[in-house]
């Protein structure tokens, strides 16, 4: 598997000082604002910039997906909202209050694995719950994820007994596991075969259905990103970008209910559009009507 879920209030390290000042706007209960987050690391000269000008709202409920050329930020930006780094300008807010680190509200799971190989399924599950979960109603909502998942059956196994498919749900449900408002999911079925790939995406729907969460997906399936999502935020890379580039290089808008059809014509367009912006050049079809799509070329 490839990513690991983790609640960041629960594991991890809360970042340093930030450099931004948490003034922040209102976003409703559960909304998460960013409003003009510049992330910039020190470099050999000067510092690189990874995030500039970024302004993004994930509504509550709704699924947002990211693409983006590798190393554009996807994975810092998902960072920055768990809280688990900051922004060197700019404020992100959480049901409009200004983040200043991990948030019990939030859960994650990374792109890279973080599960305890020693724990049972159900042991690494749980370490998503809550702190102070009682003991008889952690192991209760443990066994309810695990069938949410379809793994009831393998509780009791540990990550190396199992498939990537399986320990990719294991990874979920430990997300899952406190309830979160909101849910980051960095490339969550990366490494899986196309099969599995696709259950895994309806698994998501159904248990978004099920349990509705405001959702950030990060991908480089720009298919996956449109089956998924209610939007889907491409960044640019600013190594790329012509200087003072903003790193939103647009916003779509996916028409249509969930599940929707994978070859529907108007997907279809959405896709050659996302894929251009990527770099990757399709034939497009032209009959289709575009719904609400921003572009911002700044
Ligand atoms: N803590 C850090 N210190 C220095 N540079 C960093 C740090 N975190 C990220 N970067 C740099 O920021 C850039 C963006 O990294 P990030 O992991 O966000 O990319 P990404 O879009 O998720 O890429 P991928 O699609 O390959 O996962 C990279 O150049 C990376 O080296
Ligand atoms: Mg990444």
């Amino acid at each position: 598997m490839t990513s690991t879920a983790l609640a960041p209030g629960s594991r991890e390290t809360a970042p340093g000082p930030a450099d931004a000042a948490p003034t922040a706007r209102c976003t409703g209960p559960d909304g998460v604002h960013l409003t003009a987050v510049d992330r910039s690391f020190p470099a050999a000269q000067g510092r690189h910039e990874v995030l500039r000008g970024l302004d993004l709202e994930l509504r509550s409920g709704e699924i947002v997906a990211v693409v983006g050329p590798s190393g554009c930020g996807k994975s810092t930006l998902l960072r920055l909202i768990a809280g688990l780094d900051r922004p060197s300008a700019g404020t992100i807010a959480l049901g409009g209050t200004a983040l200043v680190g991990t948030d019990e509200r939030t859960a994650v799971a990374f792109q890279e694995p973080r599960r305890l190989p020693w724990r049972t399924l159900a042991q690494n599950v749980a370490l998503g719950l809550p702190r102070g979960t009682g003991r008889a109603a952690g192991k209760e909502r443990v066994a309810h994820l695990l069938r949410l998942v379809g793994l009831e059956h393998a509780a009791g196994l540990r990550p190396r007994e199992v498939s990537g498919g399986m320990a990719q749900r294991a990874s979920l449900a430990r997300a899952l596991a406190r309830s979160p408002q909101v849910l980051l999911l960095d490339e969550p079925f990366g490494a899986l075969d196309a099969l599995t790939r696709l259950r895994m995406q309806d698994l998501l729907l159904e248990i978004h259905a099920a349990e509705p969460t405001t959702v950030l997906v990060v991908t480089h399936d720009v298919e996956e990103a449109l089956y998924l999502a209610d939007r889907v935020v491409q960044l640019r890379s600013l190594r790329e970008a012509e200087p003072g580039a903003r790193s939103l290089a647009r916003t779509v808008e996916v028409p249509g209910a969930r599940p929707r059809d994978r070859a529907a014509r108007d997907l279809a367009a959405l896709r050659a559009e996302l894929l251009e912006g990527l770099g990757v050049h399709s034939p497009r079809p032209t009959t289709a009507s575009f719904p609400t799509t921003s572009e911002d070329h700044s």
